[in-house]
């Protein structure tokens, strides 16, 4: 009998709920097809919690995170929180979940599928072979260095503080290393060293590890050139590997190349193999309870929890080829359509990707 996995989900807000239900049946039909064992626990979290119990990270729901072995995650946020003071934003209570579980790597693939190329904004012979991995470190910098406000002579200041230490940078950069040496062995280190001071204790910590790497070629990239390489010569990365604000804007711009945000899964990792796993967009709002929303990125993330977390590579792999075939076979969801009419809807969407699951 296999193990039982303890999975905590939490929906969270807006379209959420719509593609996590679609990945716990894809859960579900793994479990069927592999014979393993999933205990899924249901908890709140985001803008839903600060509604039912006044924060967005209740202590019950960290708990519950904490007793599993990984955690999937739908989304969180909308406007009716977003003039809600700090402590009370549903951001905060993923910026804090991030924190308080310990995940300071977050791993961000963008492929294009060939059959999406179309999709793109970008000409479809720049996109040829994209596949890149962003590994962005996600907690520290200035996200979560001192913030305040302070009178000054021309009125009210705002300072965010960037930190790193060496450690911290140490740590991400060897995950990324060590990602690259899977992969195809070429790593961009993302920095801004020409004119911040972390950036150079970024880009020296870099180069004194570089060396343990032999195998791995390794490039020194500026953020701006980057973001315009990225659009130039997406397909010559491989491994980015970048600071917490720097990954979290070259990640959506790398989810674009691939035509939708609809589309890319993301793990958030610490130093053992415990996972938050949760699709790259947001809650979107816009087409909440609808039922059209694209469920592939956060079935896409239930297949890193698989490679990454419980070393169920196979499955991640049938789920991967379940979700091509179905895309092979023409099907869209509004957002990756180019004939919006023939869209098909969240639920369908998640069906015939369960169907076309098979061993
Ligand atoms: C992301 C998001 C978050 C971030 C927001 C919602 C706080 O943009 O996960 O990329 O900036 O990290
Ligand atoms: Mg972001």
């Amino acid at each position: 009998m296999a193990e039982v996995k303890k999975i905590a989900v939490i929906a969270g807000d807006g379209i959420g709920p719509e593609v996590v239900a679609e990945a716990v049946k894809v859960l579900k039909k793994t479990e069927e097809l592999f014979g393993y064992k999933f205990e899924l626990e249901y908890g709140l979290f985001g803008g839903i919690a600060i509604d039912e119990k006044g924060t967005p990270l209740p202590q019950e729901t960290l708990e519950m995170c904490q007793r599993a072995d990984a955690v999937l995650l739908g989304a969180v946020g909308g406007p009716k929180w977003d003039n809600n003071p700090k402590e009370l934003r549903p951001e905060t209570g993923l910026l804090g979940i991030r924190k308080a579980l310990g995940l300071f790597s977050n791993i961000r693939p963008a492929v294009v599928f060939d059959c999406l190329k179309d999709a793109s904004t970008l000409k479809p012979e720049v996109l040829e072979g994209t596949d890149l991995i962003v590994v962005r470190e996600l907690t520290g910098g200035i996200y979560f260095g001192e913030k305040f406000r302070r009178e000054g002579a021309n009125g009210q200041e705002a300072v965010d503080t960037c930190v790193y230490n060496v450690q911290e940078v140490e740590r991400i950069v060897r995950q990324a290393f060590e990602i690259a040496q899977k992969r195809s062995k070429r790593l961009a280190s993302v920095d801004k060293a020409n004119v911040l001071e972390t950036s150079r204790l970024w880009r020296e910590t870099v180069n004194r590890i570089a060396p343990e790497y032999p195998d791995v070629e390794l490039e020194h990239v500026l953020v701006d050139n980057c973001a315009m390489q990225l659009l130039r010569r997406p397909s010559s990365f491989d491994v980015i590997v970048t600071e917490n604000m720097f990954g979290d804007i070259l990640s959506d711009e790398a989810a674009m190349l691939t035509g939708s945000i609809g589309m890319l899964s993301s793990a958030s990792l610490g130093e053992g193999s415990f996972g938050l796993y949760e699709p790259v967009h947001g809650s979107a709002p816009d087409i909440a309870g609808q039922g059209i929303a694209n469920p592939i990125a956060t079935i896409l993330s239930v297949a890193l929890m698989f490679q990454l977390t419980f070393g169920y590579a196979e499955a991640g792999q049938v789920i991967e080829n379940a979700v091509k075939s179905v895309l092979d076979a023409g099907h869209r969801t509004g957002d990756i359509a180019v004939d919006k009419s023939k869209a098909i809807g969240t639920k369908e969407m998640g069906d015939l990707i369960v169907a076309a699951m098979s061993r």
